[in-house]
């Protein structure tokens, strides 16, 4: 059965999503062996303009009210900020070298799974209903994402049909 995900951490799991596919896109070029230099240039676009502000929303929002609930020293959080910080390294000197595209999409993809079904569990388990309408609130005012605002959406029409979706 598949997990229910808290409406406060919706919007963050909507950019999971996206950047599921772009970890999809950059292993098709990968295995296709061709538009590499393309696929880093979308990916370094896509950092910039998604996952930055992402990171931003999870370290200034979720952070603190996660260290309130399971305490400033869980090893779970030191994993959140270490992953950001190394794909940010990895994202910086990304170019169409295939072993830094695949080392970038690696650790893409086991953030994110370890964010899903790790964290977002604990946050679901431990942090008070209470608090988690000023989580929602805080990381859609920094992803500048109202709620029902419909997003531009990045995915080829090959793969969704859909060029808008509501967040
Ligand atoms: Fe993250
Ligand atoms: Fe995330």
């Amino acid at each position: 059965m598949p997990l229910q995900r808290d409406p406060s951490l919706v919007p963050l799991s909507h950019d999971h999503h996206d950047a599921l596919l772009r970890v999809f896109h950059i292993r098709q070029a990968l295995r296709a062996g061709a538009e590499l230099d393309a696929a880093a240039t979308a990916t370094r676009q896509f950092f910039a303009r998604d996952l930055v502000p992402h990171f931003r929303a999870e370290e200034e929002v979720l952070l603190p009210v996660l260290r309130t609930a399971l305490g400033a020293e869980h090893p779970l959080l030191a994993m959140l900020v270490d992953d950001h910080r190394m794909l940010e390294r990895l994202a910086r000197d990304l170019d169409g070298s295939p072993q830094r595209l695949s080392a970038f999409a690696n650790l893409l993809e086991r953030h994110i799974r370890f964010e899903e079904r790790e964290l977002f569990q604990q946050y679901q388990g431990h942090v008070p209903q209470a608090a988690r309408a000023d989580v929602e609130a805080g990381v859609r005012r920094i992803l500048n994402r109202p709620a029902g605002a419909p997003k531009m959406c990045d995915v080829p029409e090959d793969v969704a049909p859909l060029k808008w979706r509501e967040r």
